[in-house]
């Protein structure tokens, strides 16, 4: 049975949280720092999970400590524990933990570190492959794999997968980072990781123990109102929402040292291709690498 919870209630209410006491301060609520102070949303009673979804927030610092042994196979058991499309399962990862491999990744990605600092970098791969050689084996090529359709279940499939990963790591306490940058250059990703035809990196995924000294924030997102349609969609309707997000990110970007507004941030990245960001040749990319688009 659901019922009303304040957004700003649920730290206090969350069973994963300590016990408020003196020596330990009350940590802000996951939802105030998602949406600010002014929102109140009705909730259902919030369990572990909800909270550590609410609680997510990307990492870009770490320790060089290395991961257990067992963090690997827990978070592909929680990745396949995904939803797949009529269980095709058109995915695979790809661990990468090597250092000289993961810097010449890290150079692909332009340069980010966090992919050098952390042990363990996962390439989500969307897999046509697999399936391909499953056809061959019985005299059959697979006509069907050869449409967008096939890649687009490819890509969401990966990405279900993925972030079945990333909530898995954070509830072990673990940091992880999303690489989209890997898309720049799919070929040599490709090359680097031994991808044959049929397959193609969808994005990386760093995964280590944070740096107590990142400072990692939960980032406010677009109020409900923006996002949420009931029965059919308005687009005019969400202006206003979009409006007073501003007023509750401004102050998270001002920490950041970042001046412009959200909807600046949008129109500077989206105003023109990015050709850096493999815009122009990703359509022949993937045709390449045997994910058409007919
Ligand atoms: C598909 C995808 C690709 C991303 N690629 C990168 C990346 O290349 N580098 C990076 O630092 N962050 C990357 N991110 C992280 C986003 O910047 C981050 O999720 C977003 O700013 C929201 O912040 P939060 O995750 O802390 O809430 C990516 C996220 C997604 C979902």
């Amino acid at each position: 049975m659901s019922t009303t919870t304040d957004l700003a209630a649920l730290a206090e209410t969350t069973p994963a949280d300590p016990a408020p006491s003196e020596a330990a301060p009350a940590e802000a609520s996951p939802l105030t720092e998602r949406y600010g102070p002014d929102q109140s949303v009705p909730l259902a009673p919030p369990t572990a999970a909800i909270d550590g979804i609410l609680r997510h927030r990307t990492v870009r610092a770490y320790l060089p400590d290395p991961l257990d042994e067992t963090v690997l196979p827990t978070l592909v058991a929680a990745a396949q524990s995904a939803p797949t499309s009529s269980n095709m399962q058109f995915w695979s990862v790809v661990a990468v933990t090597d250092l000289e491999r993961k810097d010449r990744l890290a150079a692909l990605a332009g340069g980010q570190e966090h992919i050098r600092q952390a042990p363990l970098l996962l390439v989500w791969v969307a897999d046509l492959a697999r399936a391909r050689a499953i056809g061959a084996a019985h005299g059959t090529s697979l006509e069907g794999t050869d449409y967008l359709d096939s890649t687009v279940v490819a890509f969401v499939d990966a990405a279900l997968a993925a972030q079945n990963a990333v909530v898995a790591a954070e509830s072990l306490g673990l940091g992880t980072v999303y690489i989209g940058a890997l898309r720049h250059h799919p070929e040599q990703v490709a090359g680097e990781l031994g991808l044959p035809e049929g397959t193609v990196a969808v994005v990386g995924l760093v995964v280590g123990h944070p740096d107590p000294a990142g400072g990692e924030r939960v980032k406010p997102r677009l109020p409900q109102a923006a996002v949420l349609h009931q029965e059919t969609y308005d687009l005019d309707a969400q202006a206003e929402h979009v409006d007073a997000y501003e007023d509750v990110i401004a102050p998270f970007y001002r920490d950041e040292g970042l001046t412009e507004s959200w909807r600046r941030r949008v129109v500077d990245r989206l105003a023109i291709p990015g050709p850096q960001r493999g815009h122009a040749h990703l359509h022949s990319a993937l045709a390449a690498r045997g994910l058409p688009s007919r």
